[in-house]
Protein backbone atom coordinates (compact mmCIF):
# COMPACT_ATOMS: atom_id res chain seq x y z
CA UNK A 1 0.00 0.00 0.00
CA UNK A 2 1.20 3.02 -0.55
CA UNK A 3 1.71 5.78 2.19
CA UNK A 4 0.27 8.94 2.76
CA UNK A 5 3.74 10.45 4.15
CA UNK A 6 7.19 9.56 4.39
CA UNK A 7 8.42 7.04 7.00
CA UNK A 8 9.46 8.39 10.33
CA UNK A 9 13.02 7.84 10.28
CA UNK A 10 12.71 9.48 6.50
CA UNK A 11 11.76 12.62 8.12
CA UNK A 12 13.54 12.60 10.93
CA UNK A 13 16.70 12.52 8.67
CA UNK A 14 15.65 14.69 6.34
CA UNK A 15 15.05 17.74 9.19
CA UNK A 16 18.05 16.73 10.74
CA UNK A 17 20.57 16.58 7.80
CA UNK A 18 18.21 19.78 6.55
CA UNK A 19 19.40 21.42 9.51
CA UNK A 20 23.22 20.27 9.73
CA UNK A 21 23.37 21.40 6.33
CA UNK A 22 22.35 25.26 6.79
CA UNK A 23 24.59 24.98 9.57
CA UNK A 24 27.52 23.87 7.19
CA UNK A 25 26.34 26.58 4.82
CA UNK A 26 26.00 30.02 7.81
CA UNK A 27 29.03 28.01 9.33
CA UNK A 28 31.22 28.53 6.32
CA UNK A 29 29.87 31.91 5.52
CA UNK A 30 30.98 33.20 9.28
CA UNK A 31 34.37 31.66 8.98
CA UNK A 32 34.98 33.17 6.04
CA UNK A 33 34.15 36.18 7.40
CA UNK A 34 36.56 36.34 10.37
CA UNK A 35 40.23 36.97 9.91
CA UNK A 36 42.74 34.26 10.32
CA UNK A 37 42.77 33.21 13.83
CA UNK A 38 41.60 30.43 16.56
CA UNK A 39 38.05 31.36 16.18
CA UNK A 40 37.99 31.09 12.46
CA UNK A 41 39.89 27.76 13.10
CA UNK A 42 36.80 26.61 15.86
CA UNK A 43 34.05 27.82 13.34
CA UNK A 44 35.56 25.58 10.05
CA UNK A 45 35.87 22.54 12.73
CA UNK A 46 32.49 22.76 13.16
CA UNK A 47 31.46 23.37 9.69
CA UNK A 48 33.39 20.18 8.96
CA UNK A 49 31.43 18.57 11.69
CA UNK A 50 27.90 19.30 10.45
CA UNK A 51 29.19 18.48 6.92
CA UNK A 52 30.78 14.94 8.16
CA UNK A 53 26.97 14.36 9.96
CA UNK A 54 25.64 14.77 6.64
CA UNK A 55 27.82 11.97 4.90
CA UNK A 56 27.39 10.02 7.81
CA UNK A 57 23.55 10.07 7.99
CA UNK A 58 23.22 9.94 4.43
CA UNK A 59 23.41 5.68 4.45
CA UNK A 60 20.59 5.05 7.18
CA UNK A 61 18.61 7.97 5.01
CA UNK A 62 18.87 5.91 2.20
CA UNK A 63 18.24 2.51 3.59
CA UNK A 64 15.27 3.66 5.65
CA UNK A 65 14.15 5.28 1.63
CA UNK A 66 14.70 1.93 -0.45
CA UNK A 67 13.72 -0.12 2.72
CA UNK A 68 10.80 1.51 4.08
CA UNK A 69 7.29 2.41 2.32
CA UNK A 70 7.45 5.89 0.64
CA UNK A 71 4.83 7.81 -1.16
CA UNK A 72 4.29 8.34 -4.90
CA UNK A 73 5.42 10.84 -6.87
CA UNK A 74 3.27 13.97 -6.61
CA UNK A 75 0.24 12.17 -7.73
CA UNK A 76 -1.83 14.92 -9.71
CA UNK A 77 0.86 17.24 -10.98
CA UNK A 78 1.55 16.62 -15.05
CA UNK A 79 4.88 14.17 -15.86
CA UNK A 80 7.30 16.84 -17.08
CA UNK A 81 6.46 17.81 -13.25
CA UNK A 82 6.46 14.97 -12.05
CA UNK A 83 10.07 13.78 -13.54
CA UNK A 84 11.80 17.29 -12.63
CA UNK A 85 10.70 16.72 -9.27
CA UNK A 86 12.20 12.93 -9.24
CA UNK A 87 15.52 14.67 -10.85
CA UNK A 88 15.86 17.69 -8.44
CA UNK A 89 15.65 15.15 -5.41
CA UNK A 90 18.85 12.72 -7.34
CA UNK A 91 20.65 15.97 -7.55
CA UNK A 92 20.01 16.55 -3.78
CA UNK A 93 20.97 13.30 -3.21
CA UNK A 94 24.28 13.48 -5.10
CA UNK A 95 25.23 16.90 -3.62
CA UNK A 96 24.91 15.29 0.26
CA UNK A 97 27.67 12.92 -0.56
CA UNK A 98 29.62 15.13 -3.10
CA UNK A 99 29.59 17.93 -0.92
CA UNK A 100 30.99 16.32 2.27
CA UNK A 101 33.58 14.31 0.10
CA UNK A 102 35.30 17.52 -1.63
CA UNK A 103 35.32 19.45 1.85
CA UNK A 104 37.08 16.08 3.14
CA UNK A 105 39.33 16.41 0.74
CA UNK A 106 40.19 20.10 0.77
CA UNK A 107 40.79 19.63 4.70
CA UNK A 108 43.04 16.62 3.73
CA UNK A 109 45.29 18.47 1.51
CA UNK A 110 45.36 21.59 3.50
CA UNK A 111 49.06 22.61 4.34
CA UNK A 112 48.44 21.90 7.83
CA UNK A 113 46.78 19.18 9.95
CA UNK A 114 42.76 19.88 9.96
CA UNK A 115 41.44 21.09 13.77
CA UNK A 116 37.99 19.51 13.82
CA UNK A 117 36.86 21.96 16.60
CA UNK A 118 39.25 20.21 18.95
CA UNK A 119 37.56 16.35 19.33
CA UNK A 120 40.24 15.07 16.27
CA UNK A 121 42.12 16.27 14.06
CA UNK A 122 42.36 15.34 10.21
CA UNK A 123 45.61 14.74 8.98
CA UNK A 124 46.99 16.66 5.54
CA UNK A 125 47.58 13.18 4.29
CA UNK A 126 46.96 14.18 0.73
CA UNK A 127 49.06 17.61 0.71
CA UNK A 128 51.80 16.17 -1.51
CA UNK A 129 49.06 15.49 -3.94
CA UNK A 130 49.08 19.51 -4.68
CA UNK A 131 45.20 19.03 -5.45
CA UNK A 132 44.13 21.61 -2.91
CA UNK A 133 43.34 24.15 -4.85
CA UNK A 134 41.13 21.98 -7.50
CA UNK A 135 39.15 20.10 -4.99
CA UNK A 136 38.71 23.68 -3.17
CA UNK A 137 37.50 25.23 -6.35
CA UNK A 138 35.08 22.07 -6.71
CA UNK A 139 33.99 22.34 -2.99
CA UNK A 140 32.95 26.04 -3.45
CA UNK A 141 31.27 25.17 -7.16
CA UNK A 142 29.01 22.48 -5.33
CA UNK A 143 28.52 24.65 -2.27
CA UNK A 144 26.60 26.71 -4.72
CA UNK A 145 24.42 24.26 -6.63
CA UNK A 146 23.27 23.03 -3.49
CA UNK A 147 21.94 26.53 -2.63
CA UNK A 148 20.47 26.67 -6.03
CA UNK A 149 18.92 23.22 -5.76
CA UNK A 150 17.34 23.72 -1.86
CA UNK A 151 16.12 26.92 -3.10
CA UNK A 152 14.46 25.15 -6.20
CA UNK A 153 13.04 22.19 -3.56
CA UNK A 154 11.77 24.83 -1.01
CA UNK A 155 9.71 27.11 -4.36
CA UNK A 156 8.76 23.46 -4.99
CA UNK A 157 7.23 22.99 -1.49
CA UNK A 158 5.48 26.33 -1.76
CA UNK A 159 4.10 25.55 -5.19
CA UNK A 160 2.29 22.14 -3.67
CA UNK A 161 1.53 24.24 -0.47
CA UNK A 162 -0.47 27.35 -1.76
CA UNK A 163 -0.77 26.57 -6.03
CA UNK A 164 -1.70 23.00 -6.08
CA UNK A 165 -3.19 22.21 -2.64
CA UNK A 166 -2.29 18.48 -3.50
CA UNK A 167 -0.87 17.43 0.18
CA UNK A 168 2.31 17.04 -1.31
CA UNK A 169 3.89 19.80 1.06
CA UNK A 170 2.80 17.73 4.11
CA UNK A 171 4.43 14.30 3.34
CA UNK A 172 7.53 15.55 5.40
CA UNK A 173 5.52 16.37 8.20
CA UNK A 174 4.81 13.92 10.94
CA UNK A 175 1.63 15.12 11.82
CA UNK A 176 0.47 15.72 8.53
CA UNK A 177 -1.30 12.80 7.29
CA UNK A 178 -3.35 14.04 4.48
CA UNK A 179 -3.96 12.12 1.31
CA UNK A 180 -3.94 14.12 -2.20
C1 LIG B 1 26.84 19.97 3.61
C2 LIG B 1 28.10 20.05 3.76
C3 LIG B 1 28.95 21.25 3.46
C4 LIG B 1 28.64 22.51 2.99
C5 LIG B 1 27.25 23.10 2.66
C6 LIG B 1 29.88 23.24 2.85
C7 LIG B 1 30.00 24.56 2.39
C8 LIG B 1 31.19 25.26 2.31
C9 LIG B 1 31.31 26.61 1.84
C10 LIG B 1 30.15 27.49 1.35
C11 LIG B 1 32.64 26.96 1.92
C12 LIG B 1 33.25 28.30 1.58
C13 LIG B 1 33.76 28.28 0.18
C14 LIG B 1 34.35 29.61 -0.21
O1 LIG B 1 33.60 30.44 -0.71
O2 LIG B 1 35.56 29.77 -0.01
C15 LIG B 1 33.37 25.82 2.44
C16 LIG B 1 34.74 25.78 2.65
C17 LIG B 1 35.40 24.72 3.23
N1 LIG B 1 34.83 23.54 3.68
FE1 LIG B 1 32.90 22.98 3.47
N2 LIG B 1 30.93 22.43 3.25
C18 LIG B 1 30.40 21.21 3.63
C19 LIG B 1 31.12 20.11 4.13
C20 LIG B 1 32.46 20.11 4.48
C21 LIG B 1 33.18 18.99 5.09
C22 LIG B 1 32.58 17.63 5.46
C23 LIG B 1 34.46 19.40 5.28
C24 LIG B 1 35.65 18.68 5.86
C25 LIG B 1 35.65 17.52 6.48
C26 LIG B 1 34.55 20.76 4.77
C27 LIG B 1 35.71 21.51 4.76
C28 LIG B 1 35.84 22.75 4.21
C29 LIG B 1 37.12 23.45 4.08
C30 LIG B 1 38.48 22.90 4.56
C31 LIG B 1 36.83 24.67 3.46
C32 LIG B 1 37.83 25.76 3.07
C33 LIG B 1 38.42 26.40 4.25
C34 LIG B 1 39.39 27.49 3.88
O3 LIG B 1 39.02 28.39 3.10
O4 LIG B 1 40.49 27.44 4.38
N3 LIG B 1 33.32 21.15 4.29
N4 LIG B 1 32.46 24.80 2.67
C1 LIG C 1 19.28 21.29 2.88
C2 LIG C 1 18.05 21.23 2.76
C3 LIG C 1 17.22 20.09 2.15
C4 LIG C 1 17.59 18.95 1.46
C5 LIG C 1 18.99 18.49 1.08
C6 LIG C 1 16.37 18.24 1.14
C7 LIG C 1 16.29 17.03 0.43
C8 LIG C 1 15.14 16.36 0.11
C9 LIG C 1 15.07 15.14 -0.67
C10 LIG C 1 16.26 14.41 -1.28
C11 LIG C 1 13.76 14.77 -0.75
C12 LIG C 1 13.20 13.56 -1.50
C13 LIG C 1 12.91 12.45 -0.57
C14 LIG C 1 12.77 11.14 -1.34
O1 LIG C 1 11.78 10.98 -2.08
O2 LIG C 1 13.66 10.29 -1.19
C15 LIG C 1 12.99 15.76 -0.02
C16 LIG C 1 11.64 15.75 0.14
C17 LIG C 1 10.91 16.78 0.71
N1 LIG C 1 11.42 17.93 1.28
FE1 LIG C 1 13.34 18.44 1.46
N2 LIG C 1 15.29 18.95 1.62
C18 LIG C 1 15.79 20.10 2.25
C19 LIG C 1 15.06 21.10 2.85
C20 LIG C 1 13.70 21.18 2.86
C21 LIG C 1 12.94 22.32 3.35
C22 LIG C 1 13.52 23.62 3.93
C23 LIG C 1 11.61 21.99 3.18
C24 LIG C 1 10.39 22.84 3.49
C25 LIG C 1 10.16 23.99 2.96
C26 LIG C 1 11.56 20.65 2.61
C27 LIG C 1 10.40 19.93 2.32
C28 LIG C 1 10.34 18.71 1.72
C29 LIG C 1 9.10 18.01 1.41
C30 LIG C 1 7.69 18.52 1.70
C31 LIG C 1 9.45 16.81 0.78
C32 LIG C 1 8.50 15.71 0.25
C33 LIG C 1 8.26 15.92 -1.21
C34 LIG C 1 7.45 14.77 -1.82
O3 LIG C 1 6.61 14.22 -1.13
O4 LIG C 1 7.70 14.44 -2.98
N3 LIG C 1 12.85 20.19 2.41
N4 LIG C 1 13.87 16.73 0.48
Amino acid sequence: MTPARYSIPSILLHWTMALAIALAWGGAQLAEALARGPSRTMVFGVHALMGLAVLALLLPRLLARLLGAAPRAAPRAPMWEQRLGAAAHLLLYALMILLPLTGLLTALTGRAPFDLAGLATLPNALVATGLRGTVKGAHEVLANVMLGAVALHVVAVLWHAFVRRDGVAGRMIPWRTRTA
